[in-house]
């Protein structure tokens, strides 16, 4: 099993561990009791993961001698909100929850996010523990301390930033996964390898066929990269105010794309046409090599990712959603573009006009 220590300052969230491993889930029941111990502990997972997982946990939870209650919710981002959150908190107290116990957030993103934020504010806050339960999770969303529910008017609007106590994350689980969803991880792992590690990217680029089978190796190989990418960022920048943003590289362009077809494109494909426009734009302001984009473009087709806008998508819509975005300051979109392979950097605003022939250059 490999163990790294996300480091944060003591006083405000403390440090935390993360544990990856294959098949170790009964081994993880017992490193949960001994490293977060509590009277009873609560798993909140969604409708397909506690059908495949939820109750196996419970039961070795169980037959290590500790008591364990589960609720869930439909599985889906459109559960991501107050109102699923209300109907599980008041699941929690029916099921006896209270400030001694400790959630675990069993299951994706928006399990990982909603069950942190309930965590973050059920009875002024209890610990939780996160046990991802797909690629984009494990790569990404359980570490960080990131928790957040959509609104009407948004995605991840209402949220706090609240660390877990620890994450476990078990290889074995993405077995399941379906394709769609390990290609929305798979995005954010090419994303690691653009913006911090050409060797990551190298990786991808020759075992891309062994990831994909999931091969235990290849999966050990690039998850444990990408914890170690993403908790040295957190490390430095936990609340993004800086050099976390280099996280969103690909993501500003993308979640416009997949807002404007009315989430018709998945996040992955949208984050992948996303990262083409970034380094698209990058060659043209900054330099960015050529043949590095067209290595970019090859490993997504390779992947089975789109390069390409859908026509049906129209670029005013794409570019008026790009003016709304959350994370725009005033009148200035930040976009993370590339100097080089492994050198991101927040550009202070792009030309409209750029953009619009960007978008328009990428539509087919
Ligand atoms: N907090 C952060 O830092 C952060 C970062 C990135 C994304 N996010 C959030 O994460 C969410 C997306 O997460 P996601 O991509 O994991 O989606 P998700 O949680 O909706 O999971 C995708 C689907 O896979 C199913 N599933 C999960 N694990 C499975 C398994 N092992 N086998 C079979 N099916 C399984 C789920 O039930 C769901 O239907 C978004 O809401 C996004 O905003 C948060």
């Amino acid at each position: 099993m490999k163990k790294m220590k996300v480091n944060l300052d003591r006083k405000v969230s403390g440090s935390y561990e993360i544990c990856i491993g294959y098949d170790v889930l009964d081994r993880f029941v017992m490193m949960i009791a001994k490293n977060q111990p509590a009277s009873h502990y609560v798993i909140i997972s969604d409708s397909n993961v506690s059908l495949l997982y939820g109750e196996v946990l419970a039961e070795k939870m169980r037959k290590a001698g500790v008591k364990v209650d589960a609720v869930t919710f439909p599985a889906g981002e459109e559960s991501k909100n107050i109102e699923v959150m209300l109907a599980l908190v008041r699941e929690l107290l029916r099921v006896g929850t209270d400030r001694s116990s400790v959630i675990l957030a069993l299951g994706g993103g928006v399990v990982g996010d909603m069950a942190g934020f309930i965590a973050s504010v059920f009875m002024r806050s209890l610990p939780y523990v996160q046990i991802p339960t797909t690629l984009m999770a494990q790569v990404d969303s359980s570490i960080g301390g990131k928790t957040a529910v959509d609104l009407p008017e948004g995605k991840n609007l209402l949220g706090a930033f609240y660390q877990p106590r620890g994450v476990y994350i078990d290889l074995k689980l993405l077995d399941t996964l379906p394709e769609t969803e390990f290609n929305n991880g798979l995005v954010e792992v090419v994303k690691y390898g653009v913006i911090d590690d050409t060797g990551l990217f190298s990786f991808l680029e020759d075992n891309l066929e062994t990831i994909r089978r999931r091969d235990r190796n290849a999966l050990e190989r690039i998850v444990e990269s990408a914890c170690r990418i993403k908790k040295g960022i957190v490390e430095i920048d936990e609340k993004e105010q800086g050099l976390r943003r280099v996280l969103n590289f690909g993501h500003t362009i993308g979640h416009a794309i997949e807002a404007e077809s009315a989430y018709g494109i998945s996040h992955g494909n949208a984050v992948s046409v996303g990262m083409v426009a970034a380094v698209t734009i990058s060659e043209r302001l900054y330099n960015f090599p050529g043949e590095d984009r067209m290595r970019l473009e090859r490993l997504m087709r390779r992947a089975g990712l789109p390069l390409h806008i859908p026509r049906s998508v129209a670029t005013e819509g794409i570019l008026s959603r790009l003016r709304m975005d959350k994370k725009k300051e005033g009148s200035t979109i930040h976009f993370v573009l590339l100097k080089k392979m492994g050198m991101p950097f927040i550009n202070g605003g792009v030309p409209e006009g750029v953009l619009r022939e960007t978008i328009e250059g990428l539509k087919k």
